[in-house]
């Protein structure tokens, strides 16, 4: 079921969105359409308070358009509030912020059974410039938001800016980053995981989360709309397209396709139920819209001919956790004794995505390929009496499946590769290889992990000595929070990793505390 949306023709004054007869029965149309639950669409609505506490978003940018996204919530922490009717929500795409020139206008219904959320997929837009929406419903008007559409198919884009974000605990800080984040010129932000966290309220942060652990839906749409009603956070996804990927944390600490680390006979059911919460909270295509038991997140986007993004999912259909601990699924330190770990049918991302990537990868081989996906790709191993161990979750834990993915790149010669990834709260800079234990060996990309916007990381000591451990692991940084802004031009792509004073504090400021390229043509990352 497609929330219809109908492009209004040319651009007029504000407010003339036809004649109110022809909407009422459009409304009814798509209601009868769209809503077997027998919903009565309002266009009246009369809502408790006001209904865009969420903000707006934008994301998924093409040449023509992009994914404009709100949630109608007067009461985001209490399952919305805007009861069982659907809502007939207005919106506009301007040149100006003002909306003195409208190029797009239509309408769609808010669903209660999509929270009252709505995802409006614009086409028909002009390449590689900054549009303006906002939404309307009764007499309430959505904040302004701005979003840009990706440059034309064939236009080698002379640069394009991107933030790199990922693991934003709430408790754990404030959204300074994403303050920051907002000031660094930014055309696109990429996202990799852990947007939420599914642990109940906690005493010891600096700020709690509102209930228990997330495990229904009306417990995940919660969680969701009390991290979206943060000030910074609003105001990043209304100043730029965003591109997303979950990791565990959407669902479940460290679960693995359909096993939680509880081992819950219930889990498809719990995971069903964030996965619908993150879809009406996410700036996402209709494709990626979840049944009962799958939604397709995995995606791309091209850049004009500079970049293509490769979005992973390495969560949904991974194989579990090798060698867990007895009765437990879930991650834990193993060593490379684990037989299990050789399996060469384990996987992280299932074969159909793994056939996706591949056929994805060499239709352009002169432009920059950046995989966003979750966790760590380099080796992180420590050794400890004699033996190397190393986490089960990242894809130290899937070897046959990295090399797969590796092999992949380096067979269609791409040489302009990097991997970008979140999960381990730490900074890293990794030259990729196929073999790890081969100082001598050529990279086949570098790897950038974001460190956290807030989540918390562990002692640098640790980090340290995995560094000194791992000589392709050319930069390990712990303990501090941030994230990453990447330039990219056609020969080169530059990192800052970018780093608060203490986020803990909302007003802290920000850093570079290292500056890595990567030259196209030259696989791996120089520090600056
Ligand atoms: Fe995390």
């Amino acid at each position: 079921m497609a929330p219809e949306t109908s492009p209004a023709g040319p651009p007029s004054a504000r407010g003339d969105l036809g004649l109110a007869g022809e909407r009422a029965a459009l409304a009814r149309a798509l209601a009868a359409w769209q809503s077997p639950s027998d919903a009565l669409v309002t266009e009246r609505p009369r809502f408790t308070g006001y209904p865009f506490t969420l903000g707006v978003a934008s994301g998924a940018p093409l040449p023509s358009g992009a994914v404009l996204w709100t949630r109608l919530a007067p009461e985001p922490l209490n399952g919305g509030g805007v009861g069982a009717d659907a809502v007939v929500v207005r919106w506009e795409v301007a040149e100006d912020e003002l909306f003195g020139r409208v190029v797009q206008r239509g309408t769609v219904d808010a669903l209660p059974a999509r929270a009252h959320s709505v995802h409006v997929e614009v086409v028909g837009l002009d390449p590689a410039r900054w549009y303006f929406y906002r939404f309307i419903a009764g007499d309430e008007v959505s904040p302004v938001g701005r979003t840009r559409t990706a440059p034309a198919v064939a236009d080698v884009s002379p640069q394009l800016r991107f933030g790199l974000g990922s693991c934003q605990h709430f408790e754990h800080g404030y959204y300074a980053a994403h303050r920051h984040l907002n000031a660094e010129g930014l055309d696109l932000m990429v996202f990799v995981g852990d947007y939420i966290y599914e642990g109940p309220g906690r005493p010891d942060g600096v700020r709690r989360h509102t209930g228990g652990e997330a495990r229904t839906l009306l417990g995940y749409r919660n969680r969701h709309a009390q991290y979206k009603t943060d000030p910074d956070l609003q105001r990043l996804h209304a100043s730029v397209p965003w591109i997303v990927t979950w990791d565990d944390h959407e669902v479940d600490n460290n679960y693995a396709g359909t096993r939680s680390e509880s081992l819950d006979p219930d889990f498809r059911r719990r995971r069903a139920a964030a996965y619908q919460a993150y879809f009406e909270h996410m700036p996402l295509r209709e494709l990626a819209r979840p049944t009962a038991s799958r939604m397709v997140l995995r995606s791309r986007h091209n850049w004009g001919r500079l970049a293509r993004f490769h979005v992973l999912d390495g969560r949904q259909r991974r194989t579990p956790q090798a060698c867990p601990r007895p009765g437990r699924g879930g991650a834990n330190m193993i060593d490379e004794r684990c037989r299990e770990l050789r399996a060469p049918g384990r996987t992280m991302l299932g074969a159909p995505q793994e056939r996706w990537f591949n056929a994805g990868l060499g239709v352009a081989p002169e432009r920059w390929n950046f995989i966003a996906q979750q966790t760590l790709m380099a080796r992180a191993a420590v050794t400890v009496n004699g033996r190397r161990r190393f986490s089960s979750d990242a894809w130290d834990g899937y070897p046959a499946a990295r090399d797969r993915l590796l092999g992949a790149i380096a067979d269609d010669g791409l040489r302009s590769c990097v991997v970008l990834s979140g999960d381990a709260h730490t900074a890293y800079v990794c030259d990729l290889k196929r073999d790890f234990d081969d100082e001598q060996a050529p990279p086949i990309a570098a790897e950038f992990c974001g460190t956290s916007i807030t989540s918390r990381g562990r002692a640098q000591s640790a980090t340290d000595e995995l560094v000194r451990e791992n000589p392709h692991i050319l930069h390990g940084d712990s303990a501090r929070r941030g994230y990453v802004v990447f330039d990219v031009t056609p020969q080169r792509c530059t990192a800052r990793l970018r780093v608060l004073g203490d986020a803990t504090d909302r007003h802290t400021d920000v850093s570079t505390t290292a500056t890595f390229a990567v030259d196209a043509g030259q696989p791996g990352a120089q520090r600056l």
